[in-house]
């Protein structure tokens, strides 16, 4: 297995899609690289683009407090997207660039080993959970695989045009941070 440096380094200098031509910054995540809880969301859009780091715009902020909510620090949970690099115009990755850079994600978990990965919204949950997955469906189901337990649970950018889905949306935290419990993790100690 790669070390995290090596991986980090590949992830900065890749070409394998178009969307290496439209980018400032590489995102390749951000947080403790030992936690075992991950996010995983879309790919990065304008803010994150300039800045270099995940979820550090207006959903990122959203993200910030319902992670807040659930008695956990942001820098003590890791943060990655599934793809590394801004889609023009925040649009969805296509399939080849989700394919292309997926590998480093698989890197990415093969490397922290969370307990909990969080899918928000239904580019993450397709392409780590099934491609049939639908989120308003199946939210808030735990998956179990290969010791990984995913949440599938909306993406905060939806939640914010879509308010009255944050009900639902803090069960799944409620739900999440009861399975760390459970789990005696160690992130709500002190
Ligand atoms: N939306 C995402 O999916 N990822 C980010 O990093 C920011 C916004």
């Amino acid at each position: 297995m790669v070390s995290w440096k090596q991986l980090m380094e590949d992830v900065e200098r890749c070409e394998a899609c178009g969307l290496c031509r439209t980018r400032t910054h590489v995102v390749p995540g951000g947080g403790d690289v030992h936690s075992p809880l991950m996010f995983v969301g879309e790919g990065p859009g304008a803010e994150e683009d300039r800045q270099g780091l995940p979820f550090v715009g207006p959903a990122g902020k959203l993200l910030d407090k319902m992670i807040e909510a659930i008695g956990v620090r942001r820098q003590d949970v890791y943060v990655a997207n599934v793809v590394k690099c801004r889609p023009p115009g925040n649009r969805n990755p296509t399939d080849e660039e989700a394919a292309a850079c997926l590998p480093f994600l698989r890197q990415q978990v093969a490397l922290i080993q969370p307990r909990v990965i969080v899918c928000l919204g239904s580019v993450a949950a397709r392409h780590l959970i099934s491609p049939d997955l639908r989120i308003s469906r199946d939210r808030g189901e735990w998956v179990v695989r290969k010791n990984y337990f995913f949440m599938p649970t909306y993406h905060p950018a939806a939640l914010l045009r879509n308010p009255e889905w944050k009900k639902d949306s803090w069960k799944d935290f409620k739900s999440i941070r009861d399975m760390l419990r459970d789990m005696d993790e160690p992130l709500f100690r002190g």
